[in-house]
């Protein structure tokens, strides 16, 4: 098979959740069922941190890049918002995302061209953005290497890639922890908060993601093979990735 035609999916699918091949649906009807909640579990589960943290990682890697920008799985707008706010409004920013729920919130928080599509199948035309940004979203891909092969169409030459990941500790006490943080007490406090089920179920699907998520290296050899250049992982406080790539010149 061509390295074309090569697939990587970022976890086997899992089926306590979902029949074998219906990832997709489940993920756009789980996120739009949550939407509404998502921000308030988030800074529940971040202690707050999670615009301040986005923004810092943001600044780290020299983003915002040039004047459009597309944040792919814009969400509710937490990575979008701290760009437009580095950029002093400076940039032109697409948000992409499949759930039009999400898509809806984040409207409500700012203003946003949101776009409702696929992160491995989007409505624009080569080289149209300067920097790509993606949030907390690579293991909802249905596979990296389609969608960082799309990722580097849309950029333009010498434009910039940030991808924001957790990824826990591969096994040990930390594992333990977070998966205890995550699964357990984020998932319960989220339905007592919010009192919907489906919000509790995504914490939960939320781990049992990274948990099979391939490790670090199959993405960092993903980009390459997707064609990017400088491609590397900073790591922050042991479990926040932050993946970063350019399309070369
Ligand atoms: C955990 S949220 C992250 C939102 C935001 N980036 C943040 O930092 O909070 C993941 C988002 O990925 C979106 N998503 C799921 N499948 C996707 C796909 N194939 N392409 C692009 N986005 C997708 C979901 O709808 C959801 O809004």
């Amino acid at each position: 098979m061509s390295a074309h035609h090569r697939s990587l999916p970022p976890h086997p699918d899992l089926q306590r959740y979902y029949p074998p091949g219906e990832k997709r649906q489940f993920v756009r009807q789980i996120f739009d069922a949550a939407a509404s909640d998502y921000e308030r579990v988030e800074k529940l589960m971040s202690l707050g941190t999670g615009s301040w943290y986005r923004r810092r990682a943001l600044r780290r890697h020299g983003l915002p890049f040039g004047n459009r920008a597309l944040d792919v799985a814009v969400g509710t707008g937490l990575v979008a918002r701290e760009l437009v706010r580095l950029a002093q409004g400076k940039v032109f920013l697409v948000g992409l995302d499949p759930s039009v729920g999400m898509l809806l919130q984040a409207r409500e928080r700012g203003p946003l061209s949101g776009v409702a599509a696929c992160g491995e199948n989007m409505p624009f035309p080569d080289c149209t953005f300067d920097c790509l940004t993606m949030g907390y979203a690579l293991r909802h891909l249905p596979d990296l290497l389609l969608a960082f092969r799309e990722f580097h169409r849309v950029l333009r030459p010498g434009g910039k890639l940030l991808i924001l990941e957790i990824t826990p500790p591969r096994r040990g006490l930390g594992k333990a922890m977070l998966k205890a943080y995550i699964r357990s007490l984020t998932a319960t406090a989220a339905f007592l908060v919010t009192r919907h089920r489906s919000t509790a179920e995504l914490w939960r699907y939320f781990w049992d993601t990274m948990e099979a998520c391939v490790p670090p290296e199959r993405v960092l050899a993903a980009l390459e093979e997707a064609g990017f250049l400088q491609v590397s992982r900073f790591l922050e406080l042991g479990i926040f990735s932050e993946y970063t790539a350019v399309k070369p010149l």
